[in-house]
């Protein structure tokens, strides 16, 4: 049975329920379990631990890809299972622990995890569970619709478990290029100089002794929930478009743009779609995860090649790829996601770095992460590894959040994820500011002009005048600096004056 999905045949004794699987998680353990962006994600054993945990006491340090599906990241929490989590999240009920402080949760940049791991600064994996298609004839792991972290966290494991997903055909292998960086120092250059060139191998080449069991698994991966196109994300993608034109008539661009990287979420994916009828042919991404835009540009005839670490889609969108994924196979890869977000590759190949902020100051410090400077919402992901590597990085959020309650543009952000120094381009629906070669006061005047909304204009437009008056290189009231986000918690509006 499953000769076709284990292929080392020795390994078929290894089957076990996800229970038993599950059994091998001691309390106080490092799991490392696959999962980027709910593709991928081990589920049936993560399950079994979740219920476990609410009958015996398991903590665990769990550290995954990005964030997981499947409601997984709630009911591990929720059970009391997780002392510990990173590099990412993006679940209701884990933000909710998290900011209780409930959850230690640390936010990394995802190009870092498996790097640290390698050089001893993290603890390496006790177990790691990894969802695959196939275990070739020499026991080696073929991933399904992510790569994430799984490749670099079943080698440092000391047992690996692998889910066989039934849900995945066995046409997804091929997809995956798996190359791990050698030990630092000698660690030669990563030979990778075009987004469409593979370097590595088609499976995580595991030893398979320290495979310790393996779970035949009929979960789905959890769609995406991205929303269509408003009419501010559509504007966002005109204000872009109309950049790239005249980056490209500067002879700053070339035809095709380059490669390009866009984040997570709705607004990244509006931006995305908004290529289709944009004046640019033969695009390709080097990007992290692929989302329903991808495909609609391939569809389109707009795209050449994606390379990306994983594949995240909404229902519809996954049934149409997966159901016929030999249309685009050979325009894909998918990397461990050290490579895909490697700072070296995207210097190298000059990548469009477009990612979301949460909001901006009158600098263009951007905070992604923590809403009203100390509540975590998702958390870092990749942008940090894009900004700054980036040939040109951009970042894009709508002026007002909340009904206008919350202007994402304010005097100073209550964190910062990206300094002023990573930030090349800020975008809302009201237009785009174009910040380089600007000093400071210059920077300001953009964004003033630019990106701020109406009902917030002429109070960011007093503040700077009045800070200006005090002086600086970089001219601040630090007395009333956060006085829009204490008024938000005080009145429920940025502005005193509502
Ligand atoms: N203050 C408080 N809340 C804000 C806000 C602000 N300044 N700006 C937006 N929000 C809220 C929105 O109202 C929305 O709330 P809701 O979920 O209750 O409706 C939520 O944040 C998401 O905003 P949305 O406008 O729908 O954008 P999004 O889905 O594109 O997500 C981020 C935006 C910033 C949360 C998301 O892109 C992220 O987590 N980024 C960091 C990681 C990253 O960039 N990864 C990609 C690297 S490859």
């Amino acid at each position: 049975m499953y000769s076709e999905r284990i292929r080392l045949a020795s390994l078929r004794d290894r089957i076990v329920d996800a229970a038993a699987a599950a059994a091998l998680i001691e309390d106080g353990m490092t799991v490392g379990i696959s999962g980027f962006g709910c593709a991928g994600d081990a589920k049936a054993v993560p399950f079994a631990l979740a219920e476990r945990a609410q009958r015996e006491p398991v903590r665990i340090s769990l550290v995954t890809g990005a964030s997981i599906g499947n409601g997984l990241d709630k009911l591990l929490a929720e059970s009391g299972a997780l002392a510990r989590r990173m590099p990412f999240q993006a679940d209701a009920a884990l933000r909710k622990a998290i900011n209780a402080g409930q959850v230690m949760f640390v936010d990394q940049h995802l190009s870092e995890t498996v790097e640290q791991m390698r050089s001893h600064q993290l603890k390496r994996p006790d177990i790691a569970v990894i969802e695959a298609v196939a275990i070739t004839e020499e026991g080696h792991i073929v991933p399904t619709a992510s790569v994430g972290n799984s490749a670099s966290l079943a080698l440092f494991a000391d047992q690996v478990i692998v889910e066989i997903s039934l849900r995945y055909g066995t046409d997804l292998e091929g997809l995956h290029d798996i190359y791990i960086p050698a030990d630092r120092p000698g660690r030669a250059p990563i030979p990778l100089v075009s987004p469409d060139q593979r370097i590595g191998a088609t499976a995580i080449p595991v030893d398979p002794a320290r495979i310790a069991a393996i779970v035949i698994s009929d979960y789905r991966d959890s769609p995406s929930t991205v929303q269509p196109a408003d009419a501010e994300t559509q504007a966002i993608a005109d204000h872009l478009i109309g950049f790239f034109a005249s980056e490209v008539e500067a002879g700053r661009l070339p035809r095709n743009l380059g490669p390009l990287q866009v984040g997570v979420g709705s607004i990244a994916n509006a931006v995305m779609a908004g290529l289709i009828d944009a004046p640019f042919e033969n695009l390709c991404m080097y990007s992290e995860v692929l989302q329903d835009s991808t495909f609609e540009l391939f569809d389109a005839g707009k795209l050449d090649f994606a390379s990306g670490s994983a594949i995240v889609l909404s229902a519809a969108r996954g049934a149409q790829v997966f159901g016929d994924f030999g249309r685009y196979k050979e325009r894909l890869v998918l990397r461990p996601q050290e490579i895909s977000n490697h700072p070296e590759v995207s210097r190298r190949l000059g990548i469009i770095g477009i990612n979301t902020a949460l909001e901006f100051d009158l600098y263009g410090n951007v905070n992604s992460t923590h809403v009203g400077g100390t509540r975590m919402m998702n958390g870092i992901g990749g942008s940090g590894d894009f900004a700054r590597s980036a040939h040109t990085s951009i970042f894009v959020t709508k002026s007002i959040a909340k009904d206008g309650a919350i202007s994402s543009v304010v005097p100073m952000v209550g964190h910062v994820d990206h300094t002023e120094h990573d930030v090349d381009i800020l975008v809302t629906e009201q237009g785009l500011a174009d910040l380089r070669g600007l000093a400071p006061r210059e920077r300001a005047r953009a964004i003033i002009d630019n990106c701020v909304h109406p009902e917030y204009r002429a109070a960011l437009e007093d503040y700077f005048a009045r800070a200006c008056e005090r002086g600086g290189q970089t001219p601040h009231l630090l007395g009333e600096a956060l006085s829009w986000h204490l008024n938000l918690e005080e009145r429920g509006h940025m502005l005193a004056t509502r």
